[in-house]
């Protein structure tokens, strides 16, 4: 007996199944009540008193041994099934496609990381402004033709409201509620009536900078346009500054940065010049402090601005300006930036 008992030992720890099916049927040829296991327990009445406790042990493992396997043999096929079993754990992952910052916000932020350098902290203001913010409050007179130099969008039925045509609105609320000294940059959208072409469009972005302190001069200005041109451009960019106009400052100027393609020789993006407009600039006019109810004899200040997508399309040599709101994909990922 012992011998049978060893001999479906082997046959049980040898067999294997692919199918339910074949489970079953090893279970039925086992360990149903006319299987092969119960047949033993029915012999082990007759053996002899001094075997019993050798073959009973014998029996007790080889029916743990068949239940055993009964128990395993299901487990592995319900593997299978739930699509466990022949999986390779060391084929690669699926790629994750990494998206790429809009260039627009890559210049922005180095552009902002620059004036936080210098202690300037960002201001916003809304988009959808009043005509005092706009135009009254920066010394822009009602009916005056400097109001002409931006397209504006009026809302009808209240000519009082209008989309913002420059950030400098925002210079006008931050006097309003920020303690002096000033010192912000304000990024935002700004929106012109203007025909949609490689060069202009009536929804773009600006940066603004205010500061105000006693004692700030026109050489504080140009120092830190200096700094600002050379950390955006590279070291060996060059400014220059032209007079020009704007209602809020006095005087007013105009920056130009060595081309930092021809480094000044002339090329196609300078236009044979040798130079890049960049901003416009000034001292902040007394009568904007005035209008805003800071003591202007005793403070003055430095405003400029600047358009993201105007610098953008220098940076990176883009000739379109449409390009950056289309949002093509094969356009966009050609940006990554660590900001
Ligand atoms: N607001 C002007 C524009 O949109 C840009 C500008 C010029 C802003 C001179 C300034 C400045 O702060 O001082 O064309």
């Amino acid at each position: 007996m012992i011998q049978e008992i060893n001999r479906l030992i082997a046959e049980i720890s040898a067999f294997t199944a692919s199918t339910a099916a074949e489970v079953e049927q090893f279970r039925i040829r086992h360990l149903s009540k006319k299987g092969t296991i119960a047949a033993l327990f029915d012999d082990f009445k007759n053996v002899a008193l001094e075997q019993k406790k050798e073959i009973g042990r014998a029996l007790n493992d080889l029916k743990t041994a068949a239940l055993d396997k009964v128990n395993d043999l299901k487990d592995r096929l319900a593997d299978a099934d739930s699509g466990c079993s022949g999986m390779d754990l060391t084929l690669p992952g699926d790629p994750v496609r990494l998206g790429s910052r809009h260039p627009l916000a890559v210049v922005k932020n180095e552009i902002l990381d620059i004036f936080a350098r210098l202690g300037f902290t960002i201001s916003e203001g809304p988009e959808i402004e009043d005509d005092w913010h706009v135009f009254s409050a920066l010394n822009f007179p009602e009916e005056h033709p400097a109001r002409d130099m931006q397209d504006t969008f009026f809302i009808e039925k209240n000519p009082d409201i209008l989309l913002r045509t420059h950030t400098s609105s925002v210079q006008v609320r931050d006097m309003e509620t920020h303690p002096l000294p000033i010192r912000l940059v304000t990024p935002g959208r700004v929106f012109r009536n203007e025909a949609i072409s490689a060069r202009a469009h009536c929804m773009f972005h600006q940066i603004e900078a205010l500061y105000i302190d006693e004692g700030v001069s026109f050489a504080d200005l140009k120092q830190t346009l200096t700094y600002f041109a050379k950390e955006l451009f590279g070291a060996d960019t060059r400014i220059r500054l032209r007079p020009s106009y704007f209602p809020f400052t006095e005087p007013s100027a105009e920056m130009d940065v060595s081309c930092s393609l021809c480094h000044g020789k002339g090329c196609n993006v300078c236009k044979g010049t040798g130079w890049l407009e960049i901003l416009g600039c000034g001292m902040v006019d007394p009568n904007v402090l005035t209008l805003n109810g800071i003591d202007a004899d005793r403070y003055t200040g430095f405003a400029l601005g600047m358009g993201i997508e105007r610098i953008t399309m220098l940076k990176y040599g883009i000739k379109d300006l449409r390009l950056f709101f289309e949002n093509d994909i094969r356009f966009l990922e050609q940006f990554t930036a660590a900001i």
